[in-house]
């Protein structure tokens, strides 16, 4: 078996799971949504905290496993410098005291693999990741050959829903207020412009929809903000959309798949699945609760690291704050 830890933002988390089935035996999380609520975003430092109490809490209840572990795997890149540390920490621990392997996982081959937790399929694949931290597609092969195809010069999709909640003092993550708020609202009420439609770049961009978003909120009353919520939604799906339908231009999709938190998003995977019709393209989507981070994903990925034997040496596994 191996032990994963996923500490690279405001989730502590870890799983056990099976390397000969790939299958998924253990996976407890513990959230610092609340915490981070009242300051609109995650403040690193209390995150840190957060894990330092965390993740001790459910290595705990870990011990019926540790006579059957193989190998430690954590997310080393990219996640908050802070917040990687606690993991990483609590890894080399345990790889030094049970005598195992530690692996270092990528934290967005982790969103790919929240494919495969609880059903298996093939690459290739055409993946979309848009999470708090990225927006981006990318060309996946396989685990050693993942090329990024476009990417957010910016802020991220889920980032963007983030800021707009906090200039709404709606709380933290935004993903999911902004998605109930604008249920009731009037998609084409607010005209802002989608980002780089004039561009032929395939790339992403949130920031300048972010500050037109903060402009209308500045003359608004509370009572238009649904109609905001409803109009930003559309548009920030709307961007990703253009840039698909660009790209699908140059290289028509097979299979496709979205992954990361805010692969929640259930407007943007219904304009996804319309934009995949005429293609005839396969949409792959992880189940609902390993969308946001966990460590069921990461450890789907220690397995096959494991099998290919790509192991860290304790002196050299170091966290990095940007993808490597
Ligand atoms: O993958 P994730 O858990 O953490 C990162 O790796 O960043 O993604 C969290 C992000 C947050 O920005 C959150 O607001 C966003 O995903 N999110 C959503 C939705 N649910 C979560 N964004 C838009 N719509 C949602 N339904
Ligand atoms: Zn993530």
């Amino acid at each position: 078996m191996i032990l994963s830890i996923e500490s690279s933002c405001d989730d502590s988390a870890i799983a056990i799971t099976e390397i000969a089935t790939k299958k998924l035996l253990f996976h407890k999380k513990i959230s610092q949504e609340l915490e981070h609520s009242v300051y609109g975003g995650v403040v690193p430092e209390l995150a840190a905290r957060l894990h330092a109490e965390a993740l001790p809490k459910i290595l705990e209840e870990c011990r019926p496993y540790f006579g059957s572990l193989k190998a430690v795997a954590v997310t080393s890149s990219p996640g908050l410098t802070v917040t990687l540390v606690e993991g990483v920490t609590m890894a080399k621990a345990i790889s030094i005291a049970l005598n195992i392997p530690i692996i270092g996982v990528n934290h967005l081959v982790g969103h790919i693999y929240s494919l495969f937790i609880e059903k298996e399929s093939e690459f290739p694949l055409t993946v979309l990741l848009v999470s708090g931290g990225h927006t981006q597609v990318m060309e996946v092969k396989s685990l050693e050959d993942i090329k990024t195809v476009a990417k957010s010069m910016d802020d991220s999709f889920g980032e963007s829903f983030d800021k707009v909640a906090k200039m709404m003092n709606l709380g933290y993550p935004g993903g999911p207020l902004i998605q109930e708020l604008a249920k009731g609202g009037d998609r084409k009420k607010y005209n802002f412009t989608v980002p780089l439609h004039q561009s032929p770049l395939i790339a992403f961009s949130y920031s300048g929809l972010k500050n037109s978003v903060r402009l209308a909120v500045e003359k608004a009353e509370e009572s238009d903000y649904r109609d905001i919520a409803a109009s930003f939604e559309r548009v920030a799906a709307a961007h990703i959309i253009q840039k698909l339908k660009k790209y699908f231009k140059e290289v028509p999709p097979k299979k496709f798949a979205i992954v990361g938190g805010a692969s929640a998003n259930l407007y943007l995977r219904s304009q996804i699945e319309e934009l995949l019709k005429p293609h005839k393209a396969d949409l792959l989507l992880s189940e609902l609760k390993y969308c946001s981070d966990n460590a069921a994903m990461i450890g789907r990925v220690g397995v096959e690291m494991y099998e290919k034997g790509l192991f860290s040496s304790l002196d050299e596994l170091e966290v990095c704050p940007k993808s490597v």
